[in-house]
Order: structure tokens, then C-alpha cells, then sequence
């Protein structure tokens, strides 16, 4: 297989813009599109804050890594992740088994704002949010290093731009 039909494998901290990004190239690419976010909360019938709030960060990092191992990779596709599946370095193996991975960074300004906008992210209910994206930020910065193949910077660009910017590196025509 050549490196081109390789899948497109998502990572990146909250906000991003991975899920969002994710479904635009799976649309345009008509490639099938895993979100493991989705798969989880699909599996448990319960959203990702209820599987936190059930079984802990721990309960919530098994599933993630449970979904991640049951994704078919026989064909492209298209793979969205959550923010902390690099954690694991069993799952980064996987995800660079699967395909290619593409880092999606933002200035932590642009981040903060975008993730003002949603209180649905159960590791940001903290007493001062913007110190904790900071915080896990500088602790998660070498985990994407590490697992990522290329960075695309998301701060001044909108999801189509992004897009581009992936296929371009992929050496993807649309
Ligand atoms: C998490 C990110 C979330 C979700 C969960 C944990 C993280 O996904 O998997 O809340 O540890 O960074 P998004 O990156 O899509 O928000």
C-alpha cells in the first residue's frame, strides 16, 4: 500500500479541531470516519462526562483504548481522537500502525477561547479552566511530539484550510 492510502489519524489537545476537521475529510474524501470519542460513548450509551463521572479517568482511558484496538484498519479511513489517547503508549503504536498522524496545534490563547465555548470536557471542570488547559498542555506537549508524523498549526485557519493543509502534506488531490 502506498503511503498516500494510508489512513488520516487525528491527534491533538482539546479543541483542536480534530472532530470537526475529521468529518470534513472524511466527507470530501468519501473515506469512512471513526471519531473514538463517538465509539465510546456509542459502546457505553452514556456521554464521555457520564463515563468520567462513572468510572473515573482510568475507566474512561480502558475504553478509549478498547475502541482504538477494534478499529478496522483494512481500509483509509479517517481517525479522530481523543486528546489524551498519546497517554498510552500502546495506543500511539496502534494509531501509527493505523495510519498517518497528523498533530493539530493552536496557540494556547486560541485554545482557551475555543474551549471557553463548551463546558463538555470533564478534565476542564476545574476552579481556574485556562491554568488547567496550561498545565496539561506543557505535560502532553512531548506525548504528540512523539507520536505525531507532522503538525498542522489550526490557530488562524478555518476547518477547510486545515483540510488542505493535511492533503497537501499527504499528497492527497481532492
Ligand atoms: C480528553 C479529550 C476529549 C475526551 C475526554 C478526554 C483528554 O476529547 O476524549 O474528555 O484527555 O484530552 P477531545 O480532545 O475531542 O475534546
Amino acid at each position: 500500500m502506498t503511503k498516500a492510502l494510508r489512513s488520516i489519524v487525528l491527534i491533538g489537545f482539546m479543541g483542536s479541531g480534530k472532530s470537526s476537521v475529521g468529518r470534513l475529510l472524511a466527507r470530501e474524501s468519501g473515506w469512512p470516519r471513526f471519531d473514538i470519542d463517538e465509539l465510546i460513548a456509542a459502546k457505553s450509551g452514556m456521554p464521555i462526562r457520564a463515563i468520567f463521572a462513572k468510572l473515573g479517568e482510568e475507566g474512561f482511558r480502558e475504553a478509549e483504548s478498547s475502541a482504538l484496538e477494534k478499529i478496522d484498519g483494512a481500509q483509509p479511513s479517517v481517525i479522530a481522537t481523543g486528546g489524551g489517547i498519546v497517554l498510552r503508549p500502546e495506543n500511539v503504536r496502534r494509531l501509527r500502525a493505523l495510519g498517518r498522524v497528523v498533530w493539530l496545534t493552536a496557540d494556547l490563547d486560541v485554545l482557551r477561547q475555543r474551549l471557553s465555548r463548551r463546558a463538555n470536557r470533564p478534565l476542564l471542570q476545574t476552579r481556574d479552566p485556562a491554568a488547567t488547559i496550561g498545565a496539561l498542555l506543557a505535560h502532553r506537549h512531548k506525548f504528540y511530539k512523539d507520536a505525531a508524523e507532522f503538525t498542522v498549526d489550526t490557530s488562524g485557519l478555518d476547518l477547510q484550510q486545515v483540510a488542505q493543509a493535511i492533503r497537501d502534506e499527504l499528497r492527497i488531490a481532492q
